[in-house]
């Protein structure tokens, strides 16, 4: 049986180290395509080379070339521009939906059947761009950003408690901005809500730090943004997809009438398998954060009405 294919678009911070981690898994073969000549080539040779040592037969290849991706089972947009210090998310709006739809375009050409994971910001904006460029249905289109979310949650409750990050489990829903809704509630360590291990003002703060997670990394980095842990939040959901592993996973999907929303991409628990996004995961919301995420679901609608037409 042939491995299975992964193309991961855009072969910068974040795409690369995508690609190496799903190789380095013996995963999938990986096809990196950049617009810049030379770029996914050289990145593809030199995790190629790794590979003796490393000890997986994984091919990585790199091309400028959408015929080299086809007959991909998945394929991750990471193709945009990051954010620059200061700069919120919804600023790339423009820039990456012209790429986003230009990229999706071209790979379901060569691709009709493969699942989308979309990676590029902003995030929930460009899942729709995704969507109506690929023409295909809600299951085959996802947005990485939950994974991210919640790891980081997960980092600074492990953290503040001095427990291993196994043993943590955080849950964070609505779109990937300054909107998110940590659910403090749902976030437990080894079962235990984090409402009964620490104040309601640590609790806050580690809610605040998540949502302000992405911009404290650009803050310190000064140029681009972070790629280590959202390359490995997107390896998750790809695993989870190519080993059919129906994981219970916080990813950005077309709601359908969950949570009291329709036709808007929001980060949401799904169950992730072989079909891409099999099932909406849904759970109940108390009033109040019933409230923070319909704050996050009307921030998604308006950066949504913004895109360019
Ligand atoms: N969803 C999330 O949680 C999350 C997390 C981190 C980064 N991001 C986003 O992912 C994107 C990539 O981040 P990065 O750090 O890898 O940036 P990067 O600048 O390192 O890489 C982006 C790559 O895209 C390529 N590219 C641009 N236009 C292209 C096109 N038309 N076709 C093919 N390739 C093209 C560039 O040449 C570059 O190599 C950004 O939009 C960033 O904001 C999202």
């Amino acid at each position: 049986m042939a491995r299975n294919k992964v193309t991961v678009i855009g072969a910068g911070n974040v795409g690369a180290t995508t690609a190496q981690r799903i190789a380095e898994a013996g995963l999938a073969d990986v096809i990196l395509v950049d617009i810049v000549e030379g770029l996914p080539q050289g990145k593809g040779l030199d995790l190629a080379e790794a590979a003796p040592v490393v000890g997986h037969d994984a091919r990585v290849t790199g091309t400028n070339d959408y015929a080299d991706t086809a007959g991909s089972d998945i394929v991750v947009v990471t193709s945009g521009i990051p954010r620059k210090p200061g700069m919120s998310r919804d600023e790339l709006v423009a820039t990456n939906a012209g790429i986003v739809k230009a990229v999706v375009e071209q790979a379901v050409t060569h691709s009709p059947n493969a699942i989308l994971i979309v990676v590029t910001n902003p995030l929930d904006a460009m899942c729709h761009v995704a969507m109506q460029a690929s023409g295909f249905p809600r299951e085959r289109v996802l947005g990485m950003a939950g994974v991210l979310d919640s790891a980081r949650f997960r980092t600074f409750i492990a953290q503040e408690l001095g427990v291993s990050v196994e043993d943590t489990h955080a849950f964070v829903l609505g779109g990937h901005g300054d909107t998110m809704v940590p659910l403090p509630r749902y976030s437990t360590v080894a079962g235990v809500p984090i409402t009964e291990l620490m104040s309601p003002e640590r609790v806050a703060a580690l809610c605040a730090r998540t949502a302000n997670g992405g911009a404290e990394v650009v803050a310190l980095l000064k140029t681009g943004s972070a790629f280590y842990a959202p390359a490995a939040s997107t390896f998750e959901m790809v695993d989870a997809i190519l080993r059919d592993r129906k994981r219970v996973l916080p990813c950005a999907v077309m709601l359908d009438g969950e949570f009291g929303t329709t036709g808007l991409f929001v980060g949401v628990p799904v169950v992730l398998g072989a079909g891409g996004m099999e099932r909406v995961f849904e759970i109940k919301l108390t009033p109040d954060e019933r409230v923070a995420f319909e704050a996050s679901v009307a921030a998604v609608r308006d950066l949504v009405a913004g895109l360019p037409a």
